[in-house]
C-alpha cells in the first residue's frame, strides 16, 4: 500500500543538479519530496513506529508509542474500544523545498505532502482499509510523540487505517507496486539528519504562517467530504467582450453539464487504482490540439468523490477552469461545481498564448495546454476568521483534489501537470477572480507532448520568477 501510495515507479525524473532519480508515484515541486513518512503499527500494548524510506521501499523500526498516547493525540476512545490498525504520519521537512524555492517552498511542502497523503488514502481504500485523514491535531505534541522535537519537521497529516472485514490481503498483493518490493529492517541505529543553521532559520521564518508554531483548537468535524467547494447557486456571468462565454449584461447563464456525472470511479477497483498510480506522470508539454469534452468531463468527475476526514466543515478551494481548446466548449473562464458536475460560463475568451505562458512564470510547458484548472480561495478573510489552520487545510484539500485529477487524467490518457510556479495576479485576471480571492494551485491539461523537455527542475527555480535564460 505504501509502495503504491508513495513509492518508486517506472522511469526517471531529472532533479536538482541535473541528476537522475527514479520517478515516484506522486508529483512534487522540483521533484524534491520535502517530507518523510512514518508508520505506527498496532501491537499488543504499543504501536511500533517505523520510518518508511521510499528509495528501496524499506521500513526501519525507530521506536514504539504507548497506545494511550496515540489515542490521546487523535482524541480516540481508548482501549478496549477498537484502535486503528495503523497510523501513517506525513511529516513535512520544509527546508528541503525552501532551500530552492524560498518561503514559497513552505507552501509546496504542504502541497507535496498532501499529494502523497491522498494517494496513500486511495491506496488504502483500494486495499480494503477505511482511512481517515486528520488535519486538526496538535502538531507540536505530534512531533514529540513521533520523536521529532527540535528537528524542524512538521507533522502535516495523520491517517488512521482500519481494516474492513472484507479486506483480502491476497488480492491486494496481486496489485502491489512491482517497482517497490518491501524490505523490513529492525533498529539499525541510523539517526535522522540534524538541522543546520540555515534549516533552523528557514523553520523560524515560517513562524507567522505555520500551524506548528501556533496550535489551533478548531473542533473536529468527522465526515466524508469533497476536496473542492460547491457553488450554492449559478453565478452571474461577467459581460463578455466577444459574446462568449459570458452573456451581455452579466445575467445568469445556462450551466454546461459535463460527461461522467454518473459513476466513473478511478479508484473503484483495486487493479484500477494500482494501474493509475503506476502510470501517472507529469506532462512535459502539450500538443496544440483540442481535448475531447468527454475525457475532460470524466477527469473532473473524480472531484465528486468523497474522502474521510476530521475537517469535513473546513474551507475548500473553489475551482475555475480556463478553457482554451476543448471540443464543444467555448474558450473562456468557467466556475465548476462538483455537486451538479456543471460549468458556469463566466468571463473572457481563454486568453492569448502569451498571456497564459506569462501567468505561469513563462513556463513553456503550458503554451499549448487545452485548459488550466485554477484552485482559489479568499485567503486573507479565511486567515482572519479561521486562523492559520485554514492555510494548512486549504492547501491539503487543494492538493488532494489535484492528486485525484492526476490519477483520473492518467485513466483518460489526458496530459496533466501541477504548477506551483504561477503569478497569482495574472492567473486571477485570466479567470476573472476578484476581491479577496487568491490562487492556491494551478494545473494544466491537454494532449500530452511526449517529446517536450521541462525546465522547472533546473537548479534555478521558476517560482523565483527567473527564467533559465536570465541565468545562462
Ligand atoms: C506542488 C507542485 C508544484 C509543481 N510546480 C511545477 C511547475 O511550476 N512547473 C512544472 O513544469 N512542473 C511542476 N510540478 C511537477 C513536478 O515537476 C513533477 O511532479 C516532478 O518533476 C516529478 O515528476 P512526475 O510528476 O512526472 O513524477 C509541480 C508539482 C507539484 C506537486
Amino acid at each position: 500500500m505504501l509502495g503504491l501510495g508513495y513509492g518508486e515507479r517506472a522511469g526517471a525524473v531529472i532533479t536538482k543538479g541535473r541528476t537522475l532519480m527514479r520517478a515516484r508515484t506522486t508529483p512534487s515541486a522540483g521533484a524534491l519530496y520535502p517530507f518523510e513518512l512514518l508508520v505506527a503499527f498496532r501491537g499488543a500494548t504499543t504501536y511500533e513506529l517505523y520510518e518508511y524510506e521510499v528509495a528501496g521501499c524499506c521500513l526501519r523500526q525507530i521506536g514504539a508509542i504507548e497506545q494511550g498516547v496515540l489515542a490521546g493525540l487523535l482524541a480516540l476512545p481508548e482501549a478496549p474500544a477498537p484502535q486503528p490498525d495503523a497510523v501513517v504520519a506525513l511529516v513535512g521537512r520544509p527546508w528541503t523545498s525552501m532551500r530552492k524555492y524560498g518561503r514559497r517552498g513552505y507552501l509546496y511542502t504542504h502541497l507535496d505532502g498532501a499529494h502523497a497523503a491522498t494517494n496513500i488514502t486511495m491506496a488504502a481504500e483500494s486495499a480494503g482499509f477505511r482511512p481517515v485523514t486528520y488535519l486538526r491535531f496538535d502538531r507540536d505534541t505530534a512531533a514529540e510523540v513521533l520523536g521529532l522535537t527540535g528537528l524542524c519537521r512538521e507533522p502535516q497529516a495523520l491517517i488512521t487505517l482500519t481494516a474492513t472485514p472484507t479486506a483480502d490481503p491476497v488480492e491486494s498483493s496481486a496489485v502491489a507496486n512491482p517497482f517497490a518490493v518491501p524490505i523490513w529492517r529492525h533498529g539499525d541505529g541510523t539517526r535522522r539528519e540534524e538541522p543546520g543553521t540555515a534549516e533552523q532559520e528557514a523553520w523560524h521564518s515560517v513562524r507567522s504562517i505555520s500551524t506548528f508554531h501556533r496550535q489551533d483548537d478548531t473542533p473536529r468535524r468527522y465526515g466524508s467530504s469533497r476536496t473542492v467547494a460547491a457553488i450554492p447557486q449559478a453565478p452571474a456571468a461577467a459581460p463578455a467582450a466577444h459574446g462568449a462565454p459570458g452573456t451581455p449584461g452579466g445575467s445568469v447563464t445556462a450551466a454546461i453539464r459535463l460527461a461522467g456525472a454518473d459513476g466513473f470511479r478511478s479508484d473503484g477497483h483495486r487493479a484500477a487504482f494500482a494501474h493509475l498510480a503506476l502510470t501517472r506522470a507529469s506532462a512535459k508539454g502539450f500538443l496544440p490540439t483540442s481535448l475531447g469534452e468527454e475525457a475532460f468531463g470524466h477527469v473532473l468527475a473524480e472531484l465528486r468523490q468523497e474522502t474521510g476526514t476530521d475537517s469535513a466543515d473546513g474551507p475548500r478551494a473553489g475551482l475555475r477552469v480556463l478553457v482554451r481548446s476543448v471540443e464543444g466548449i467555448a474558450p473562456g473562464s468557467y466556475a465548476y461545481t462538483p455537486d451538479r458536475h456543471v460549468l458556469y460560463p463566466l468571463h473572457g475568451d481563454g486568453g492569448t498564448e502569451e498571456a497564459v505562458v506569462a501567468s505561469c512564470m513563462n513556463q513553456d510547458v503550458v503554451r499549448s495546454a487545452a485548459l488550466l484548472l485554477v484552485l482559489h480561495a479568499p485567503m486573507g478573510p479565511l486567515l482572519g476568521t479561521r486562523g492559520r489552520q485554514a492555510l494548512a487545510e486549504l492547501h491539503h484539500h487543494a492538493a488532494s483534489a489535484a492528486q485525484r485529477l492526476c490519477l483520473a487524467a492518467a485513466g483518460q490518457s489526458v496530459g496533466i501537470t501541477c504548477l506551483g510556479g504561477f503569478d497569482t495576479d495574472l492567473v486571477s485576471r485570466l479567470v476573472g477572480l476578484d476581491g479577496h480571492e487568491e490562487v492556491i494551485y494551478v494545473l494544466a491539461c491537454g494532449r500530452p507532448d511526449e517529446t517536450a523537455v521541462k525546465w522547472d527542475r533546473a537548479p534555478i527555480a521558476y517560482s523565483h520568477g527567473l527564467s533559465p535564460a536570465l541565468h545562462s
